[in-house]
């Protein structure tokens, strides 16, 4: 793999400043953004007003804590543009979360917002290893959701040739890589591994692509996918991390020359770590639910998001600002399966650790005799796999999660391309437990 580290010349200043600068500089923003929210959005106001506390009470970064926390049903309960603090004629840019239960979760920017957006995925992309001039195959979807439009600004910012082919089509996907020869591609991790197949359908080597990068987020995945995905194609495969509520993607991404988790872009988004069952702030190093104040957002500024995602803070490695270890998951995926909590980013790093399985997999929950129960439904990595390979390979996995997580799970190895497939972010967990 090519060496991509990027020029310290070619870095903005602010992502090496001292933690000094960044602080000062946080501090001056986030007592802007406190005042911006309450004197604009009636939402802000009230919860400040009610939690007895007024933009004036921060005097340190530590004092955000006394603020009260935004959720994501505060914002469906403004829904649609109840929470923006400008006027309508203002908003560039509306995006919206499909949100799978209830209203969408609705999003505004305005052209500063844009701009600003633009120069967060700009710096993600260069920390990735791409550079003005290079190529850029964009497969995020395109439209309300904000990962191909989000992408597609930083790629203008940066100075790249972007092909905005969003999504779906998977077939033409091979076919312009093949055909335009990017240095770079954008993509959630599952997608990723819809376009592997297709290469090997097509008997064409991924490893001869011309892509030296891959940058992947929108859903959660692991080292191990991680591994699998730069030794199939031959190239880097970097974490990006965002979401709609705070900007989109590019509030945080990793640096090619660590890929040790995700350094945030401190000048415009706050992060805390709280405990998810007090609300308390914890300290750096400590995991838990990740929570973000927008610094510099006009249309929808945000403060005290609760992301529900969860992590811990880390010091800043390749840059000085700090790191996100990878996602983990969110709360709301978390299953508890008699009593213990799993993830399926655990089964991902189990499947992947076993020989003759595919990367693709699917958690089901039943409830049969009021105990809950989990199959995961995966498939063998080649046709031609006898019937006590698979049986093997199912008791390996079985043994593994059993080990690692500590849970016994039912695993049901299917033929190769019987798992559906993503073309955007994966569905991993089918619940199919009676509804409480
Ligand atoms: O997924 C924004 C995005 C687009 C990020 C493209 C990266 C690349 P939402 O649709 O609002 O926005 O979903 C946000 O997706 O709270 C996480 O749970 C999850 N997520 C996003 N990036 C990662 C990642 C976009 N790198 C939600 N690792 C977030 C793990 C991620 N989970």
């Amino acid at each position: 793999m090519k060496d991509l580290t990027p020029a310290r010349d070619s870095l903005d200043p602010i992502e090496i400043a001292s933690r000094d600068e960044i602080s000062a500089l946080q501090l001056d923003r986030l007592k802007w953004s406190l005042r911006h929210a309450y004197d604009n959005v009636p939402f802000y106001r009230k919860s400040f007003d009610a939690a007895g506390v007024h933009p004036d009470d921060l005097h340190s970064l530590s004092d955000l804590a006394k603020f009260p926390f935004t959720v994501k049903t505060d914002l469906r309960d403004n829904y649609p543009f109840g929470m923006f603090a400008v006027p309508r004629e203002q908003v560039a840019r509306i995006h919206a979360s499909s949100g799978t239960t209830g209203q969408p979760t609705v999003v505004g920017y305005t052209k500063t917002d844009l701009e600003n957006w633009g120069s967060v995925v700009a710096r993600s992309l260069r920390a990735a290893g791409l550079k003005p001039g290079d190529m850029l195959h964009n497969a995020y979807g395109y439209g309300l959701f904000t990962g191909g439009l989000g992408i597609h600004l930083g790629a203008d910012a940066l100075g790249l040739s972007t092909v905005p082919i969003s999504g779906g089509m998977t077939p033409r996907q091979v076919r312009l890589i093949e055909d335009f020869k990017p240095n770079g591609i954008t993509v959630t991790p599952s997608y990723a591994l819809s376009i592997l197949d297709e290469y090997a359908r097509q008997g064409i080597d991924p490893r001869q692509s011309s892509l030296d990068v891959g940058i992947f987020g929108a859903e959660p995945w692991t080292n191990a996918m991680r591994l699998e995905i730069e030794q199939a194609f031959d190239m880097h495969a970097v974490d990006i991390y965002g979401l709609s509520e705070i900007m989109g993607p590019g509030v945080s991404c990793e640096c090619i020359e660590t890929k040790d988790g995700l350094h945030i872009w401190e000048d415009h988004f706050y992060p805390e770590i709280i405990n998810p069952e007090t609300g308390q702030p914890v300290v750096d190093g400590e995991k838990g639910e990740l929570v973000f104040t927008s610094l510099t957002k006009e249309a929808f500024p945000i403060i005290r998001y609760r992301t529900r995602d969860l992590t811990r803070l880390l010091a800043g490695t390749a840059r000085t600002m700090r790191r996100m270890e990878k996602v983990t998951g969110r709360s709301d995926d978390m299953i508890i399966l008699r009593g213990v909590n799993v993830f399926p980013t655990q089964i991902e790093e189990a499947l992947m650790s076993i020989p003759g399985l595919a990367p693709h997999f699917q958690i089901e929950l039943t409830k049969p005799d009021r105990m809950d129960q989990m199959r995961v439904l995966c498939e063998c990595a080649d046709a031609s796999l006898s019937a006590e390979l698979r049986a093997s390979s199912a008791a390996a996995l079985s043994a593994q999660i059993k080990q690692t997580v500590g849970i016994s799970v039912k695993i049901d190895v299917a033929d190769a391309g019987t798992v559906p497939r993503s073309e955007g972010k994966a569905v991993r967990i089918i619940d199919k437990r009676p509804k409480a």
